[in-house]
């Protein structure tokens, strides 16, 4: 067995406006709640208007598995994988690939990212950082409020 963490970074094509994005990630939490905690996969997806990004981690046959049928939805395109390594241990013990949503950041605590300029490190600080704190990356151009 081999615990195996992957960073990607997608681009909807379904609207994520505020209106519509609700149902969209429902949708999305509602298909990673049914096979995540089954599948030993656990991670994180945050979004913003035009990009998703997430992290997922499990043992490689599994989590290859599900990345598989997750760059096949017709819901995002321009699916770039960022990184696929083995770790020793999770960083996201417990969290089914729960979504955060830009209106669920707390205005407070805003911090501009431009996710295509991070590296694959960048990127799972900024998840981190998002799992810590239940915060805090938006892109600059951004929807959120
Ligand atoms: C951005 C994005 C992230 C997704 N993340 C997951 C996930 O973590 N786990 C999962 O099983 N499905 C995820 N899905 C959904 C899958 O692509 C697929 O629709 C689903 O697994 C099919 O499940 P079903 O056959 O039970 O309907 C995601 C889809 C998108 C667009």
């Amino acid at each position: 067995m081999f615990l195996t963490r992957a960073i990607y970074v997608s681009t909807p094509t379904v609207p994520m406006g505020p209106k519509e994005r609700e149902t969209v990630m429902n949708q999305i939490s509602e298909a990673g709640l049914r096979h995540n905690p089954d599948n030993g996969i656990s991670g994180l997806l945050a979004h913003d208007s035009d990009r998703f990004v997430q992290v997922l981690e499990g043992e490689r046959t599994m989590l290859t598995e599900t990345l598989i049928r997750i760059a096949a939805d017709p819901r995002h395109t321009d699916f770039q994988l960022f990184s696929m390594q083995e770790i020793s241990q999770r960083m996201f013990e417990g969290w089914a690939a729960v979504l955060i949503s830009p209106g669920d950041w707390p205005a407070s605590q805003p911090r501009r990212v431009a996710f295509e300029c991070l590296t694959s490190e960048g990127l799972l600080e900024r998840l981190l950082h998002i799992r810590r704190y239940g915060v805090v990356a938006a892109r600059a151009i951004t929807d959120a409020a």
